[in-house]
């Protein structure tokens, strides 16, 4: 295949930033999406230029680093995959693709299409742990009955790589599914029951502190999550947020 590639390029946080143009030929329909950012990079660096930079790390869909807004979409045209899973046979010859980082203000451009994220860490770190004794004697986690459903619901929260794609997509770039699912994974456990007060209260603050936007039940951060991270965890962490309030 050959293509023209529209790409945000961006020297630094301070740039202002433009779109521009490149064209890429002989694409195998079988590379990914990254392989073919891959085939540019080492096109540009051929001709002396300054390759374009992404993140990446797994290429396999686990850790959450590979973020780009492809054609208007976040992780591209595909379902339920990230931007490193995403194959060239979902494009045709001829096309022009339009690659973006993600948009909002709690996820400013460090360069090109890389956005710190940092601001998920901060939330994480305002809650996202259960604190337990680890001195030796610590109880063996199978000593502690979970009903399957619990268990599946919480290890379907856990899911969440914290790709940051829910905000990307989100007119209103909230983080409400991603925090929900935090929050979820240990609300449905016992060992989280312990602090899920202070849990629900600190990653909530800490969320809007970074700036991001409220959610407005529009479900487009469910349809573009890679992980399928479902709504009824924002449900939750609603009624988790409730009960906290009137301690
Ligand atoms: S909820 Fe989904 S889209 Fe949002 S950070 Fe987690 S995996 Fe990514
Ligand atoms: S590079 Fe790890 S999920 Fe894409």
């Amino acid at each position: 295949m050959n293509l023209t590639l529209k790409i945000w390029r961006q020297k630094n946080a301070n740039d202002k930033g433009r779109m521009v143009e490149y064209k890429v030929t002989d694409i195998s329909e079988h590379m990914s999406f990254l392989e073919m950012m891959d085939v540019l990079n080492e096109s540009l660096v051929a001709k002396g230029e300054e390759p374009v930079a992404f993140d990446h790390d797994c290429r396999e869909g686990i850790c959450g680093m590979c973020s780009l807004f492809i054609n208007g979409e976040a992780h591209g045209p595909d379902r339920g995959i990230t931007t490193c899973q995403l194959h060239m046979r979902m494009f045709n010859d001829g096309d022009t693709i339009t690659i973006e980082p993600w948009r909002a203000t709690a996820f400013p451009v460090i360069k090109d299409l890389i956005v710190d994220r940092t601001a998920f860490e901060r939330i994480q770190q305002a809650g996202g742990y259960i604190s337990v004794n680890t001195s030796g004697n610590t109880q063996d986690a199978n000593a502690i009955p979970i009903p399957k459903y619990d268990a599946d619901r919480s290890m379907d929260a856990a899911s969440c790589i914290g790709c940051g794609a829910c905000v990307a997509t989100c007119k209103n770039s909230s983080a409400m599914l991603f925090v929900a699912a935090k929050v979820s994974q240990f609300a449905l456990l016992p060992q989280g029951r312990v602090e899920a007060a202070d849990r629900v209260m600190n990653m909530v603050h800490q969320m809007d502190l970074e700036g991001f936007g409220n959610c407005t039940n529009t479900g487009a951060c469910e349809v573009e999550c890679p992980k399928g991270i479902s709504l009824e965890n924002i449900a939750r962490m609603n009624r988790e947020y409730l009960k906290a309030s009137c301690r």
